[in-house]
């Protein structure tokens, strides 16, 4: 084996690749923050405007994505210098590197509080707490130096863990059997949250739409939230599909995959506004809103404490299938195009992803008076990879497979070499080449003017 130092790995099953790239966009994202997002944005009409670009704009970048990585074969940067050798366009996917780093590092620190709050499920620590309580002590916990940091760095070993063991026999596994567990446990949770007393009037606020409060934010937030939350835009899904077999149909799996993370989404939004109209909390409460809300409900159940700490023990698997995603677009960047073994460029993206997140992390304590264009680290780094690099990197994704990459290649791809009859494909091409760009463009523009970072 004189020089491939890593030996490609790949998918075993279709189910396995569903698995996996759902695993990746079903996350905090659907769970943690589409309903906050929501929540602050004016509910229904956000949901609308969220799914239509879900349709719109997420489905044939996910195509794109799928065609580039399966193309390409390599890391999110190779692929595309191996479709446009000799140009500039790999500095997309070198783009989605930085986006993955930056994500993962404040991603790791609410993942770590999942943990934090197994524990406290475990050790009855939530029973007789009123919601004033459980906001107190949320805010204690996430303030204090070092717990949340502990927890992080034990959610980054995990996650380091799986990707270490590889793609079939870590990702693929793990994501296997974790993903249809969750479903089952948020149907379960939706179930006892629309039955608790003052529940329809959070239903309301979720499904009739109130256009009154749409604002440019809303559109921008809408958009952002459909690429953080369907893994686009940054080489999640361009490093997946380079391991996805030559065989899978990538438009049907670029549906199924943005069909169960808007499922998982919307029921996201069932299980917690009805709890929270129920216990009287604004909806528009942030980031806190998981964290304060769900333990009151399950102080509400007959057993709560165990399925609380079956809820966070989800939730903290959720964003597990989401963090192995992001870490795997550093590794095998490192690995690949420094040439180094996975095992070492494991050890370097996790070490140094660690000390970011950390700072992201001290964001809710020490470091809360430190801010960057008015905006703590973590949610600058949030700020930065949702609602810029995302919908950027899509922007340039789609220019590429519309105008350059050719249109023989990409329907190559997207037919299996002709084998597939691929009646979208003129629809595909009008919205990559015309439809996605303007629109994409016009948001983030916009979004500049609005106010930028400010
Ligand atoms: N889609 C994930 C979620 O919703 C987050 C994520 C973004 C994962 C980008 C990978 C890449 O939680």
């Amino acid at each position: 084996m004189p020089t491939n130092p890593t030996p490609r790995d790949n998918f075993g099953s279709k189910f396995g690749i569903i698995a996996a790239a759902a695993g990746s966009a079903v996350g905090l994202g659907n769970i943690w923050k589409f309903p906050y997002v929501a929540g602050e944005n004016g509910g229904g009409a956000f949901l609308l405007i969220y799914l239509f670009f879900v349709l719109l704009i997420g489905v044939p970048v996910m195509m794109s994505e799928f065609a580039i990585g399966r193309k390409g074969q390599k890391n999110a940067y190779g692929s595309f210098s191996l479709i446009a050798p000799g140009t500039r366009w790999n500095l997309i996917g070198f783009m989605g590197v930085v986006a993955a780093f930056f994500i993962l590092a404040f991603y790791s620190s609410v993942a770590g509080w999942t943990l934090e709050y197994i524990i406290s499920s475990v050790s009855h620590r939530f029973a007789g707490q009123s919601p004033a309580d459980l906001e107190r002590n949320f805010i204690g916990f996430i303030s204090s130096p070092l717990k949340p940091i502990a927890w992080q760095l034990v959610f980054m070993v995990l996650t380091a863990l799986i990707v270490l063991a590889g793609v079939k026999k870590g990702i693929e596994k793990y994501t296997k059997l974790l993903m249809p567990v969750l479903l089952f446990l948020i149907i379960l949770l939706c179930i006892r949250s629309v039955t608790l007393e003052g529940g329809k009037d959070g239903l309301a606020f979720l499904f009739k739409p109130d256009f009154s409060k749409v604002t440019g934010k809303t559109i921008l937030f809408a958009l952002g939230q459909a690429f953080f939350s369907l893994s686009l835009g940054m080489g999640a899904l361009i490093t997946y599909s380079s391991y996805f077999s030559k065989k899978e149909n990538l438009a049907s799996t670029a549906v199924e995959v943005a069909i169960s993370d808007s499922v998982i989404a919307i029921l996201a939004g069932v299980m917690i506004f009805p709890a929270v109209f129920a216990f009287g909390i604004e909806p528009g409460s942030g980031p806190s809103l998981v964290f304060i809300t769900l333990p009151g409900i399950f102080q509400q159940m007959p057993g709560g404490d165990f399925f609380g700490a079956v809820f966070f023990i989800l939730l903290a698997v959720a964003a597990l299938t989401s963090t192995i995603s992001l870490l795997e677009v550093v590794v095998a960047f490192f690995s690949e195009e420094l040439k180094i073994s996975r095992r070492k460029a494991t050890f370097i993206a996790t070490a140094s992803i660690s000390v970011l997140g950390v700072f992201a992390s001290l964001s809710f304590g020490p470091l809360d008076k430190f801010t960057i264009f008015g905006k703590s680290i973590f949610d600058l780094l949030d700020y930065t990879a949702s609602n810029v690099l995302l919908p950027l990197g899509g922007l340039l994704i789609v220019l590429f497979v519309g105008w350059f990459a050719g249109k023989k290649i990409i329907k190559q791809e997207l037919t299996n070499e002709g084998e597939l009859r691929a009646k979208y494909f003129l629809a595909f091409v009008n919205i990559v080449k015309f439809v996605a760009p303007v629109a994409i463009a016009a948001i983030l523009i916009y979004s500049i003017f609005w106010g930028g970072l400010g």
